[in-house]
């Protein structure tokens, strides 16, 4: 059994106050229409259309890999009803049984509630998903027929002292059977308190068609909460982000305190990981076995193997990390670093497009960009690897076994040998040979001298 999505997303977000439109902010690093298509991947779909209204090019822009949905447009926004209305002739071909109605600004609906929501619809119901509302102030009310079927929904404006009473409350979600979806569609009209085409008075009209309509009451209202402004936005990214740690927590990752972790993105984790206080991850992060990662640290699209450990407040972006290495505190790892087995970057490092071998040290203070540097290295403090001319990048080459001392810069392209030692304090601009002791430093002097004297 097939089914049509729609997703309904032309609202402006006024109460945003911001240029970008509504669906493009995020919840846990992914735009809201993205987990609403998400929430929907797997169901079985006919056809899948987002009806928009503003800011047409960035929205699509934004799904542009999504070459599954189809685009409607919804240029004034006369409501819900005539949201649907514009989606109706790209759905009408599609031989499917019925059509899922999704709200694009209500991001955590779970996709297991909407299989749960088309099997209670089955071939030929209208379901409806609701939940009891604590405050059901503004939302529509779940009217139903003395079976327990739904006779009606009724808006909150227009209902009466006695509806509002009702706490279950119409979601916004529901399946509409394809085969009464056209004429209900037909006969929508705008005559209530808000002079909009209400999605909601197909119910009556279903009622009227002798289609039975059914509601399913979900327990969680995070669910289906709508996003109108930067409060609710901030509420349910904790939402999310309580989700995101509970699956954590429940395949065995120690989380210091799951109220100081963000998940912007996919973690992955091995056996015993110990996540501190305020890290961030983003993107695509993997972690290995054994991993600790220290308080506030941030990690971006990178991997670390099993055993290593990143003591507190790294910034690692797009890094390949080996086994057992020790990180920071304090280093920055930026785009194509990549560390062998045991390897060591301790605080104030940064690096960039640098390999460094198994069991090489890095460990105070400097600047490796560019470079290639073997198993077995010894990095003194404060070693720059001077990589830019001003023009162009060039690499630093340092073969195993180097021993590089402090406050030495490698001025690129250069190359140091298998074993080489570099005198500290020296400015390398040739290759310093394997095994030999290479020093570029001015000779220290030594005199008499006398110290000026103050004079009056
Ligand atoms: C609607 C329901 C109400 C329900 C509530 C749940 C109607 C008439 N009312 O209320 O019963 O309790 O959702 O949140 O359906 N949209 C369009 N075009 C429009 C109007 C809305 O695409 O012309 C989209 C919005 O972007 C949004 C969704 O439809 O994603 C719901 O619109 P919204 O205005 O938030 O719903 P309400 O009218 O408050
Ligand atoms: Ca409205």
């Amino acid at each position: 059994m097939k089914t049509n999505v729609v997703i309904l997303a032309a609202g402006k977000g006024t109460r945003m106050y911001s240029k970008l439109p509504k669906v493009l902010h995020q919840i846990g690093g992914k735009p809201l229409l993205a987990h609403c298509l998400a929430s929907c991947a797997a169901l079985p779909l006919a056809k899948l259309v987002v009806v928009y209204g503003h800011q047409k090019e960035l929205v699509q822009a934004a799904f542009a890999e999504h070459s599954n949905i189809l685009w409607a447009a919804q240029d004034q926004q006369l409501g819900t009803g005539h949201a649907l209305q514009q989606a109706y002739p790209l759905i009408a071909d599609s031989g499917a049984d019925n059509c899922l109605v999704l709200v694009g600004d209500a991001p955590l609906i779970q996709a297991h509630t909407l299989e749960h929501l088309l099997a209670v619809a089955g071939k030929d119901k209208l379901a409806i998903l609701t939940v009891n509302a604590a405050d059901p102030t503004g939302y529509g009310r779940i009217i139903k027929n003395a079976d327990g079927t739904v006779r009606k929904i009724t808006e909150h404006q227009d209902a009466s002292a006695e509806e509002r009473q009702i706490t279950e409350i119409n979601s916004g979600i529901m399946v509409i059977p394809m085969g009464f979806l056209a004429t209900g569609l037909a006969q929508l009209t705008c005559d209530n308190a808000q002079q909009e085409y209400y999605l909601t008075d197909l119910i009556a009209l279903a009622n009227r068609a002798g289609i039975q309509v059914v509601s399913d009451c979900i327990d969680d209202i995070n669910e289906v909460a709508g996003i109108n402004n930067k409060q609710q936005l901030a509420a349910l990214e904790r939402v999310w982000q309580q989700r995101q740690v509970q699956q954590l927590l429940q395949s065995g990752v120690t989380v210091l305190d799951p109220a100081r972790l963000d998940v912007r993105g996919q973690l992955r984790c091995g056996a015993d990981v110990t996540l501190d206080i305020n890290c961030i991850f983003t993107g695509e992060v993997e972690l290995g076995d054994n991993v600790h990662i220290g308080a506030g640290c941030v990690i971006h699209n990178s991997r670390i193997a099993a055993n290593t450990v990143v003591k507190p407040y790294c910034v690692i972006d797009s890094a390949e990390i080996g086994e057992a290495c020790d990180i920071g505190p304090y280093a920055r790892l930026r785009p194509g670093t990549v560390l062998a087995a045991g390897a060591k970057v301790g605080n104030f490092v940064e690096t960039k497009n640098a390999a460094i071998g198994s069991h090489s040290k890095v460990n105070h203070l400097s600047y490796i960009g560019d470079a290639k540097i073997g198993a077995g290295v010894n990095i003194g403090a404060g070693t720059i690897t001077c990589n830019y001319d001003g023009v162009n990048k060039s690499t630093t080459l340092i073969e195993d076994g180097a021993f590089i001392g402090s406050n030495t810069c490698l001025v690129a392209p250069v190359a140091v040998g298998k074993d080489a030692t570099i005198g500290a304090g020296s400015v390398i601009t040739k290759d310093a040979p394997a095994s030999e002791l290479s020093i570029a430093r001015s000779r220290q002097q030594s005199r008499k001298w006398q110290r000026p004297t103050k004079k009056g």
